[in-house]
This record gives structure tokens, C-alpha cells and sequence, in this order.
């Protein structure tokens, strides 16, 4: 009687899914970044008129859109360029149930540049430990 005795592998397959906490932490809840740089301001303006009613004031989220301090909107994410097409196309429906991104038809292409770079202080003050300034 012969007898093979091959061990499985057992290969465990971690899936990362890289984010998505559905609606912001705690941590996330308390987060103020304190006053806009002056040059920002005009961004925060704008972020506050067409992204905040769906994306959260800070970025932090609240029930009609994804909260952008997450980690699947960072740089390494989505790029500028992506950021600006989802702003000025829309975007479809992705990681979270919230339906597609409308393009936001109202604001200035000009000026997009300014709302981008507004999510991107939002957001590195944010992953760089929390608060960074205060009011
Ligand atoms: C009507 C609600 C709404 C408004 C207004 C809105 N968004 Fe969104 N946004 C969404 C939804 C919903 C998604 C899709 C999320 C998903 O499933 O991944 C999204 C996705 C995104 C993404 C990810 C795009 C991608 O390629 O995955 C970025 C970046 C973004 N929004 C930025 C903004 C900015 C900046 C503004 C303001 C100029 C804005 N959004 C206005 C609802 C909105």
C-alpha cells in the first residue's frame, strides 16, 4: 500500500480591499485641519458650493457621496487628472453604493484646479495624523 502525502499550500487569499470604511471612522469625525492657506481659500469656496453637499464638509462624507479623506482617493489613487475628469465627466459608481457622481456642470473648468487642491490639503492633513492646525 502506497501512500502520497503531498501538503496543500494552503494559500490564504487576503483580499485587501483597500479602504473603504463606509462612511468615515471616528477618527475622521473629529478631524479639523483648521483655516484654509489664503491660497486655497477660493477652492474651499468652491468645495463648499458643489462638493460638500455630497462629499462632507472637510471631505469627511455624510450619506450622499463617499467621504474623500479616504485612503481610496489619495494620490497614488486617483490622480489629479482622474479627480478633474470625475469633477467635469462625473464618475461612475466604483467602491462604495452611493450610485455614480453627476458631472458637476456649474463650476468653472478654470477653477477645478482650485477645488482639487483643496481635496488634496483636505486629505494630507488628514493622513499626515490628524489635526495640523488650529483654529
Ligand atoms: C451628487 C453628489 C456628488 C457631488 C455633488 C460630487 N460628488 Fe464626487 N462622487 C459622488 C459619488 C456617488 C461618487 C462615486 C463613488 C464610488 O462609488 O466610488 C463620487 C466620486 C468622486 C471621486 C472619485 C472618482 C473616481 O475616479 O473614482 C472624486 C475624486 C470626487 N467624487 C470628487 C468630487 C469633487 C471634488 C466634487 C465637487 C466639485 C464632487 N465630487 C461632487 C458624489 C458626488
Amino acid at each position: 500500500m502506497r501512500r502520497g502525502w503531498y501538503g496543500g499550500l494552503g494559500a490564504a487569499a487576503l483580499l485587501a480591499c483597500g479602504g473603504g470604511s463606509g462612511g468615515g471612522s471616528a477618527t475622521m469625525a473629529a478631524y479639523n485641519p483648521g483655516r484654509a492657506p489664503a491660497e486655497l481659500q477660493r477652492g474651499a469656496a468652491l468645495y463648499g458650493s458643489y462638493c460638500a453637499s455630497c462629499h462632507g464638509a472637510l471631505g469627511k462624507g455624510q450619506g450622499l457621496g463617499p467621504p474623500l479623506l479616504d485612503t481610496l482617493f489619495l494620490p497614488a489613487r486617483i490622480s489629479d487628472a482622474q479627480m478633474t475628469s470625475a469633477i467635469l465627466a462625473g464618475s461612475p459608481q466604483r467602491h462604495w453604493n452611493y450610485g455614480a457622481m453627476p458631472p458637476v456642470t456649474r463650476v468653472d473648468p478654470a477653477e477645478v484646479p482650485q477645488v482639487v487642491a483643496y481635496v488634496r490639503w483636505l486629505q494630507s492633513g488628514y493622513h499626515a495624523g490628524g489635526t495640523t492646525g488650529s483654529p
